[in-house]
């Protein structure tokens, strides 16, 4: 595998500024490798092994960056648009350097758990249907969720276009005019929870993801809000993608 990689790439794909201005930056002696002053801004180095300074500051080199975000209401699971706004415009400024996707998607109106990833395996792994990885919903379902939509739900039902479901665990929380549940499923058909309820007569009005894998939403982190992701976070989704494979 590629390990090397011309410096002046590096340090701008980490958020230094242009490729001009850290040539600029390298011609003035303020850039490091292993403690020593670079002339050449391209020269290849191995960022994984190598300690990279520029005016000091060390360069944080993490191949892969996981960032769990709290997708709030009105904003599309995309990485650009010419008139939504997207997950990736709402991500704070230092995560802008990065090649990053949504790993997953939520509808416009569905709240919580987004993994945005430059991990391509790792995402192609969540999202494939063969993996069956488990993803938890709460919602607000219009008329009086029972019993027998847990059963139903659990031999699987057979959406507006004929599809049959995979058995899914409903818990329900409340059941009333206005009932609250937990909705978890192991496939990600298009709006499926919202046409899953349909199939038993029900109207979802409110969604929100609360766990991929065994990966839950930091309650803590307010709409719109992100983290990064360490590897005990990694691990949590890739054990859901081991035990179903
Ligand atoms: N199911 C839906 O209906 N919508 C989502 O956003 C996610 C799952």
């Amino acid at each position: 595998m590629k390990q090397k990689q011309r410096l002046d790439k590096v340090l701008s794909n980490f958020g230094f500024g242009s490729r001009n201005y850290i040539k600029g930056a390298v011609k003035k002696g303020l850039v490091t490798v292993d403690g020593r002053i670079i002339k050449d801004s391209g020269i290849h180095v191995d960022p994984e092994v190598s300690i990279i300074e520029i005016d000091g500051e060390r360069l944080n080199y993490r191949k892969y960056i996981y960032i769990m975000l709290n997708k709030p209401q009105g904003v599309i699971s995309a990485t650009s648009d010419r008139k939504q706004k997207t997950v990736f415009d709402i991500l704070p400024e230092e995560y802008k350097c990065f090649d990053l996707f949504p790993a997953g998607r939520l509808d416009i109106d569905t709240e919580g758990l987004v993994l945005m990833t430059n991990d391509g395996q790792l995402s192609h792994e969540i999202l494939s249907p063969k993996k069956h990885v488990p993803k938890q919903y709460y919602a607000k379902v219009m008329g009086r969720v029972n019993q027998e939509d847990a059963e139903a739900f659990s031999r699987g039902v057979t959406l507006d276009d004929g599809y049959q479901t995979l058995p899914a665990v409903l818990e329900i929380l409340k059941s009333d005019d206005l009932s609250e549940i937990k909705l978890t499923i192991v496939e990600g058909k298009f709006h499926q929870v919202k046409r899953m309820f349909e199939a038993v007569g029900k109207k979802v009005i409110y969604l929100k993801r609360l766990s991929m894998g065994n990966l839950r939403l930091d309650e803590s982190l307010q709409l719109g809000e992100c983290k990064e992701l360490g590897e005990s976070d990694i691990e949590l989704l890739k054990q859901a993608i081991i035990i179903d494979n």
